[in-house]
């Protein structure tokens, strides 16, 4: 924490930051979040030991950090909001962006990208309405290149989220897409379905 705080500081980031933050949070944030951390808070004293796990839960159940979350933790730790931003900022699994439900992370290693890769993406795009880097607007789906994921032997691979999917055509991402869609429906209407409803979006 110490070297961090050395790297983001209130000089460093300044007021300006918090408030384009606090700005681009023009959204309703799931009030329930604000429960998980006064429970997780309860659960593990430890204080500002407690962040990096504390904020993984959150994004967990949020998918993102918005800035008042951030900053209810921060008041929750007895940290500031820039020595929070610090920590999330260190670490690139932490994001302040919000993404979607289910993350679509194609591979374009070297292994994947001899097999297609691109087209695997393209075709992940029309289907889900995206672009590389884009959310729908329902938060459904966003869409990610990303490096080797360890699955080389099933190039072409992309990730939903944690699980990855390999040997991938163009049939088979149709297929992956509408089966998400479908448990998304099945979820929404209170049927349950596959994917955890925990991660909300
Ligand atoms: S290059 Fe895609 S899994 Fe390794």
């Amino acid at each position: 924490m110490a070297e961090m705080r050395n790297e983001v500081t209130e000089e460093t980031v300044g007021h300006g930051f918090l408030d384009v933050q606090r700005l681009e949070t023009e959204e309703a944030i799931d009030p329930e979040v604000y429960r998980i951390i006064d429970q997780y808070v309860f659960k593990h004293p430890g204080g500002q030991e407690q962040l990096i796990p504390l904020l993984h839960r959150v994004q967990q159940y949020l998918g993102y950090l918005p800035f008042p979350v951030q900053e209810y933790v921060a008041g929750r730790l007895d940290l500031s909001p820039v020595e929070v931003y610090a920590v999330i900022s260190f670490y690139h699994f932490f994001t302040t962006t919000p993404r979607g439900r289910y993350q679509l992370k194609v591979c374009m290693g070297t292994a994947c990208f001899v097999n297609n890769a691109q087209t695997i993406c393209d075709v992940v795009g029309d289907l889900s309405g995206l672009e590389v880097g884009g959310v729908t607007e329902d938060r459904l789906f966003s869409l990610e290149q990303v490096r080797c994921i360890g699955a080389c032997g099933l190039a072409p691979a992309l990730m939903v989220n944690d699980d990855a999917h390999g040997h991938l055509t163009p049939n088979a991402v149709r297929k992956l897409i509408r089966k998400l869609k479908s448990t998304a429906r099945k979820e929404k209407n209170g049927n349950g379905g596959e994917a955890s409803s925990e991660h909300k979006h």
